[in-house]
C-alpha cells in the first residue's frame, strides 16, 4: 500500500495529540482484536496492552453473557504495558474478551468479540511465502473454498522495517478476519500468504478445531534481516553496512524485519512457526546459512518462550520449505548448497542441531511457465500438504511418514563395481541417468561422475560406480538447481508420494564391504 506523504502529515499530529490524552492510552496490543484465535491448552494465552501506569486492569472472558474467567493486573510504570496469562482453554468458541482499566475511580472498557481458542501458527519468509492465494494454481477454486473454513482466521503484518526492536506492530495490513475470497486474494505478493493459508486449511481438515494464521513475510529478503543481532553474532556475521546481492530486492539491513515484523509478536502464545526463505541467500552468506538458520530458530524459540511467560513451548515446532527450483542462467550448485544448509548439512530434519523441526521438500515442484518467474512456482498446495504432514508428525505426534526416503546404509560391492544403498522406507524409482553422482579422486584431483542405476528392489538400489578408477570420496543425489521435471524426480516413497530429499555423503572411510549410515 502506498501512503501519500500528505496523509502522514495529517495523521501523525493527530496520533501524537491523542497520546497526550491519558484516557485514550488504554488499548489492547495491535493484534488483540475481533475474530482472533488465541492459543488453546495446554498453554495459556497471553493478553496484553497499554494503559496509564499504576492503573488496575481486569480482563474478563465471557462465554455468551457469562463471565467464566477473570484476571487482574496493573499497568507497569515505565513501559505503560499490562499483561495477563489466561488459564488454559479447550479449543472452540466464540468468546468475548473484556478489559477494564480502573484509575482514580474512572473506568474504561475495551471489548473484542468472536474470539476462538485453537492453534496459532506464524508464517514468515520471503516471496514464496508472501505469494497470495490469487497467484497459485486453481486460484479461483481455492479462493471460493472458504465456507467450511470460517474457524481458520487470518492476519497479515504490514511491511515495516525498524532499527530497534519494537514492542508492538507499527501497522497491520489485514486485521484478524474470517477468510473471504477478497481478503485471501487481495493482490500479488501482498496477503494472504498461500502457503500459510493452505497449511492452515490442511491442519483444520485434520484437527477440526480453530486455527489462527499470522503472515509476516517480505519478498527478496535475506535471513540476516529476520535475525536478531544476538543470533547473527553467534554465527560471526559482521553486521555493519548493507546486505548486497542480486537476489536481495527487499530490505537490505541487518535485523530490521526481526525488529519490526517478528519481535512485536513475541509476547503472544504460539503453537509454532513455518518458514519459506533462502533464495536471497544463494549469493549472500551462503556458506553461513548452516549456522544462521539454526541460530534463527533457536533465537526465535528463546524469545517467544520468554516473551509469553513460558507459555509458548521452549522448543516449539518449526517447519520450513526446502528451496524449490528455478531456471537459472548459470549452472552452479548454489541452490543445492542452500537446500543442504537448510538442514544444517544433515539432509533430513529433525536432527541434533535442529530439534523439533520439519521440512517440505519442494525441488520437484518446478514451474517453467510461472507468470511470476520460475523462482515462484505456483503449486503451493503440494508444498502446504507436505508441510502439514511434517506438522502432524512433529507438532501433533501422529505416527505417519512425513519425509521421503533417505539411504540408511551404503555398502560398496567392490567386486561388482556397485554401491548398494538400502532404505528404511519403500522406494519407487524412475530411471534418470545423472541424478546420483560420485566424487572420484585420483592424484589429489576429484571430479563428479554420474553413477547410473543398476538394480532396484523395494528397499534398495545399486549404483554402477565402475567409471571411478580412483578413490570413491562422496555420493550425492539431486544436486542440481532443477533436478527433475514437475513431480518426476527419480525417487519417491510410493504410499505418501513424498520425494527423496537431496543429500551428499562423504564416503572416504568406505572400504569394500564397509557400511556407512546417513539417516538416523
Ligand atoms: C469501575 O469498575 C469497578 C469494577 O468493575 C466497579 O466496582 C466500579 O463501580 C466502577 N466505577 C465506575 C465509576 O463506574
Ligand atoms: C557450513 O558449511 C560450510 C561450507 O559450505 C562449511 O565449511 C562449514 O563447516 C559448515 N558449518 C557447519 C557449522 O556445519
Ligand atoms: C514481553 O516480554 C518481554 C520479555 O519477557 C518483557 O520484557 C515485556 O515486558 C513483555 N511485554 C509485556 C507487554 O508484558
Ligand atoms: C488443480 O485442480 C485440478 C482439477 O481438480 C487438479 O487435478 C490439480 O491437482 C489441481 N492443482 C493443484 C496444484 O492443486
Ligand atoms: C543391497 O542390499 C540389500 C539389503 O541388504 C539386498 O537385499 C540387495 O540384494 C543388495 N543388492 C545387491 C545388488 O547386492
Amino acid at each position: 500500500m502506498v501512503v501519500p506523504g500528505f496523509v502522514f502529515g495529517l495523521v501523525l499530529p493527530l496520533i501524537l495529540a491523542a497520546g497526550t490524552n491519558a484516557d485514550v492510552g488504554f488499548r489492547f496490543a495491535s493484534y488483540i482484536n475481533n475474530y482472533m484465535v488465541l492459543q488453546k491448552e495446554p498453554a495459556g494465552a497471553v493478553i496484553w496492552g497499554y494503559g496509564i501506569s499504576g492503573a488496575t486492569v481486569t480482563v474478563t472472558l465471557y462465554q455468551q453473557q457469562e463471565a467464566i474467567m477473570k484476571k487482574v493486573t496493573s499497568v507497569k510504570a515505565r513501559s505503560h504495558s499490562w499483561m495477563v496469562v489466561l488459564d488454559p482453554m479447550k479449543p472452540g468458541g466464540p468468546y468475548k474478551v473484556m478489559a477494564q482499566q480502573t484509575f482514580r475511580r474512572k473506568n474504561i472498557t475495551l471489548r473484542v468479540h468472536d474470539v476462538l481458542f485453537g492453534d496459532v501458527w506464524l508464517c514468515s519468509g520471503q516471496s514464496n511465502m508472501q505469494m497470495t492465494v490469487s497467484q497459485v494454481f486453481n486460484a479461483t477454486k481455492e479462493l471460493a473454498n472458504t465456507a467450511a473454513y470460517q474457524s481458520v482466521r487470518i492476519f497479515s503484518v504490514s511491511l515495516i522495517q525498524a532499527e530497534q526492536e519494537l514492542e508492538d506492530l507499527a501497522q497491520v495490513d489485514l486485521q484478524w478476519a474470517k477468510p473471504t475470497s477478497e481478503n485471501l486474494g487481495h493482490g500479488i505478493f501482498t496477503y494472504m500468504s498461500a502457503v500459510c493459508w493452505l497449511f492452515g486449511r490442511y491442519l483444520y481438515d485434520t484437527l477440526q478445531y480453530p486455527i489462527g494464521l499470522i503472515s509476516s513475510s517480505w519478498a527478496g529478503t535475506p535471513i540476516e534481516a529476520w535475525s536478531s543481532g544476538r543470533s547473527l553474532r553467534a554465527c560471526g556475521v559482521l553486521t555493519r553496512g548493507l546486505i548486497q546481492s542480486d537476489f536481495v530486492t527487499g530490505p537490505s539491513k541487518y535485523s530490521v524485519l526481526w525488529n519490526a515484523m517478528i519481535h512485536p509478536l513475541h509476547n503472544m502464545t504460539l503453537k509454532g512457526v513455518i518458514w519459506y526463505q533462502g533464495e536471497s541467500n544463494v549469493n549472500f552468506n551462503r556458506d553461513l546459512y548452516n549456522c544462521t538458520f539454526p541460530a534463527l530458530i533457536e533465537d526465535w524459540r528463546q524469545t517467544f518462550h520468554r516473551g509469553s511467560q513460558g507459555q509458548t513451548e521452549r522448543f516449539f515446532p518449526f517447519g520450513f520449505v526446502q528451496l524449490s527450483s528455478y531456471l537459472s542462467a548459470t549452472s552452479d550448485d548454489t541452490f543445492p548448497q542452500i537446500r543442504w544448509h537448510q538442514t544444517a548439512d544433515f539432509g533430513y530434519v529433525p536432527n541434533a542441531r535442529m530439534p523439533s523441526t520439519f521440512m517440505a521438500v519442494a525441488m520437484d515442484l518446478c514451474d517453467r511457465k510461472s507468470p511470476f518467474g520460475s523462482i515462484h512456482p505456483r503449486d503451493k498446495q503440494t508444498v502446504a500438504y507436505r508441510l502439514h504432514l511434517g506438522a502432524r508428525a512433529v507438532a501433533y505426534g501422529e505416527k505417519l511418514i512425513f519425509q521421503g526416503p533417505l539411504p540408511e546404509n551404503m555398502e560398496l560391492l567392490a567386486d561388482k563395481g556397485l554401491l548398494n544403498l538400502t532404505y528404511s522406507l519403500e522406494i519407487q524409482v524412475q530411471r534418470q541417468h545423472n541424478i546420483f553422482e560420485i566424487s572420484c579422486c585420483s592424484d589429489h584431483q576429484c571430479k563428479w561422475l554420474p553413477a547410473p542405476l543398476d538394480t532396484v528392489s523395494a528397499q534398495s538400489l545399486a549404483l554402477n560406480v565402475r567409471s571411478c578408477r580412483g578413490t570413491l570420496a562422496a555420493l550425492r543425489y539431486a544436486w542440481a538447481t532443477w533436478p527433475c521435471e514437475y513431480k518426476q524426480c527419480p525417487l519417491y516413497h510410493p504410499g505418501s508420494a513424498l520425494p527423496a530429499p537431496p543429500f551428499m555423503a562423504f564416503l572416504t572411510d568406505l572400504r569394500p564391504g564397509a557400511h556407512r549410515r546417513l539417516a538416523e
